[in-house]
């Protein structure tokens, strides 16, 4: 049985992990404003914003009146004084504690590849979403490769001894939706009066299936990381590269495909 996920405090990311296939990650996120309408003086916050270097980007872009970048990780906001910009800051909080204490204040809520770390998105949603000004506007990218075997395997080997007991049988759930849930949600739940939902398969030439150990690395695994015995951690990792590689053999070049969703939305003034 799965049992409850505990709350991150963020401490297993790894800044230069994540930051090793740094334009593959960062394609979906200039997408992802590139379905923002811009607005003069905008007051944006983008949730999860790592180190903020692409929140940086973004404040530039949209020619931001304001941003607030936000997360939970030190490790990551550790990197983050490099990028600060006049009009922008950071905060250490956890997205859903942001959510209470910034009730309608941002004409544009971002935020890219970190809300799939937060369970139950049917209660999610609303929260996060209250942070928009009536009429403001919200972006959100999450990631939709459950059904990438490189994606499952970190269950089912969390599932096994001796991590099964070092874990207190905890598995890192995926709470993503479809898209056609998130865009009946919008809708229904919302009330948003105009929307996008866009399915998106990015490309990832590598030049073995073991480049996929280094991409996990930087993102899902961070969760075990942060959660095994730092000397158990080194055998979980060698068990996910000798399954895979098993499973998925050793092509190269491996075309490894992400499949993510995208979602834009217009809160109801
Ligand atoms: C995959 S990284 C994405 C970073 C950045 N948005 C980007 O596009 O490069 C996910 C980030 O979300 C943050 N995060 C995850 N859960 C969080 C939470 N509950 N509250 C605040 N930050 C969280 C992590 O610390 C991490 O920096």
């Amino acid at each position: 049985m799965v049992q409850q996920q505990s709350a991150s405090r963020g401490t297993g990311w790894q800044p230069a992990q994540y930051a090793h296939f740094h334009d593959e990650r960062a394609r979906p996120f200039y997408d992802l404003a590139g379905l923002v309408q811009r607005e003069a003086d905008m007051r944006v916050t983008d949730l999860g914003c790592g180190t903020g270097e692409l929140t940086a980007w973004l404040h530039e872009e949209l020619g931001a009146k304001e941003t607030v970048a936000i997360d939970n990780s030190p490790v990551m906001l550790g990197e983050s004084a490099q990028y600060l910009r006049p009009g922008m800051r950071f905060e250490q909080i956890d997205i859903l504690e942001a959510a209470k204490k910034y009730q309608g204040a941002f004409d544009l809520v971002f935020s890219n590849a970190a809300l799939q770390w937060i369970l139950d998105h049917e209660s999610m949603l609303p929260q996060v979403t209250s942070m928009v000004r009536p009429g403001g506007q919200f972006a959100f990218q999450v990631p939709n490769n459950g059904g990438h075997f490189g994606h499952q395997l970190p269950a089912i080997i969390a599932r096994e001894e001796p991590f099964a007991s070092a874990l207190g049988g905890l598995v890192r759930e995926d709470p993503v939706q479809t898209p056609e849930w998130y865009a009946t949600f919008l809708h229904d739940q919302l009330g948003c009066t105009d929307q996008r939902v866009r399915l998106e398969v990015y490309a990832h030439p590598m030049d073995s299936t073991r480049g996929i150990v280094e991409w996990v690395k930087g993102s899902v695994l961070s969760w075990y990381r942060e959660r095994l015995p730092a000397d158990l951690y080194p055998k979980y990792l060698e068990e996910y590269e000798k399954r895979l590689v098993a499973k998925l053999g050793e092509p190269s070049p491996y075309f490894y495909t992400f499949t993510r969703i995208l979602m834009w939305g217009r809160m109801p003034e």
